[in-house]
């Protein structure tokens, strides 16, 4: 394989200087792995920059040649370096003709302009675009399609932890095979502490000090975002996994079609809405008999179409509408639970609870306590009343949202009736 340095990209023009003066940005920015010393000749970042110098280049001389066509407008391939020429495919350059009786000097038949493209990428070739990521760790050297593991990881989970409840967790991830990829959120800061275990090298960590589950996951596991995995989980610290086993568990949940589950509780208190009760004996459960007033309609939660935010499972799809439904400002989730059963159909059917394989609420505090005394009030009570007024917030906009909806498609019909 050919090795490029930096030096060999001979600049065919004195426009290649800006390349120049780029690359010497890209040296001075990075100074966590510093990718373009030309000590070390086979870094990506060379070849990035070198490309992007092309596309500079390639840019400026379609603004000042209007007239150029699109090949023309494509990297000059002297700069291009041959390593990257020689990894990618050879593809026939397209030699576009335009129409016959089209305007030779008009400078709109070379633009491009997808409108199904995502939102503010409608300039880009289609073929192109990369609308989804990963959470894939991939190597600084090499080719990059040999960066991962043949089986990638499938199924993602996510526990949003304090470093006091380490163990805890090290069991917790134990629990998940090589097909999940884990994603640990820091509410306490502390990190790099979990060295100590094996698996926290090939885990995702990301730490803001103080925030809710629901918070993180607003912001870190956007659905194009985490979009290879089939299965998301985004549980809490303070589970015990004993009888939990998580590759059995989505063959369970694949098995009974479920789109959004938690697996059954056993708990030394109380538990709060039965349906999380574990049923010994069988595997999955959909419906329950709750307490007397609790249910309006057997099939709506909390008797069915529920499951608690707990240990929450999704599938992709249904993450994809319960991402849209979380609010931004209302961080603990108070009554995304009750509002699950409007991102399935029908839901309670694709809702349900696991009791084959299940967890143990070992109810330790947690972020509960991480609030702050205000107001005569301990930090507990604080957070405590949040938790309960952003119930009330979140079901106020939604039935709100809703009414307004309802509302205007009743205006559109009665008006496309009187037309
Ligand atoms: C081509 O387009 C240019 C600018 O839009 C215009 O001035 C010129 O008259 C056009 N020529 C023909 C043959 O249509
Ligand atoms: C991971 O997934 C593959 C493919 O579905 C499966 O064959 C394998 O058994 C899984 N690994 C574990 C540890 O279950
Ligand atoms: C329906 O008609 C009313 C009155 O003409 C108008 O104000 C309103 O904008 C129309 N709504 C829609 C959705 O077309």
């Amino acid at each position: 394989m050919q090795i490029v340095k930096s030096r060999r990209l001979k600049p065919p023009s004195n426009d290649i200087v800006s390349g120049y003066q780029l690359q010497d940005m890209a040296n001075r920015t990075d100074n966590s792995i510093r990718c373009t010393s030309s000590k070390k000749p086979n870094d990506g970042m060379t070849l990035i920059i070198a490309t992007f110098a092309g596309l500079v280049i390639g840019f400026l001389l379609g603004t000042s040649f209007p007239t150029s066509s699109l090949t023309k407008m494509n990297f000059p391939s002297k700069i291009l370096p041959s390593v990257y020429v020689q990894d990618e495919k050879p593809e026939i350059s397209p030699t576009i003709s335009p129409p016959q009786e089209s305007n030779l000097s008009d400078a709109a038949f070379f633009k491009i302009w997808v409108p199904s493209n995502p939102r503010g990428a409608e300039m880009l070739p289609p073929s192109f675009v990369a609308a989804e990521s990963d959470f894939y760790l991939r190597r600084l050297w090499g080719l990059p399609k040999d960066d991962l593991p043949e089986v990638k990881p499938k199924y993602l989970v996510a526990f949003t932890v304090a470093y006091e409840h380490r163990a805890n967790i090290d069991a917790c991830v134990k629990k998940f095979s090589d097909n999940f990829t884990i994603v640990l959120f820091h509410y306490d800061g502390r990190t790099s502490e979990y060295d100590e275990f094996e698996w926290s090298k090939r885990a995702i960590h990301v730490s803001v000090p103080k925030q809710t589950k629901w918070w993180y996951a607003k912001r870190f596991l956007h659905p194009d975002i985490i979009a290879p995995y089939e299965y998301i989980f985004i549980w809490d610290e303070d589970l015990g996994v004993e009888n939990f086993d998580a590759e059995e568990y989505i063959k369970v949940v694949k098995k009974h079609g479920l789109e959004i589950s938690q697996p059954a509780v056993e708990s030394r208190k109380k538990i709060t809405w039965q349906i999380t009760k574990r049923i010994p004996g069988v595997e999955v459960h959909k419906e329950v008999k709750e307490r007397p007033g609790r249910c309006n309609d057997p099939h709506l939660p909390p008797c069915a179409g529920f499951i608690e935010i707990m240990a929450p499972v999704f599938s992709r799809d249904s993450w994809r509408c319960v991402w849209h439904m979380i609010q931004n400002d209302l961080v603990h989730g108070w009554g995304l639970d009750f509002a699950l059963r409007k991102c399935v159909e029908p839901a309670h059917e694709k809702i349900g609870v696991v009791d084959s394989q299940w967890i143990i609420h070992q109810s330790i505090p947690s972020l509960t306590g991480q609030g702050t005394e205000q107001g005569g009030k301990t930090a507990f009570q604080g957070v405590r009343e949040r938790c309960k007024r952003e119930w009330s917030m979140f079901q106020k906009r939604m039935s709100r949202s809703e009414q307004k909806y309802l509302k205007e498609i009743a205006t559109a019909t009665s008006n496309s009736t009187l037309g």
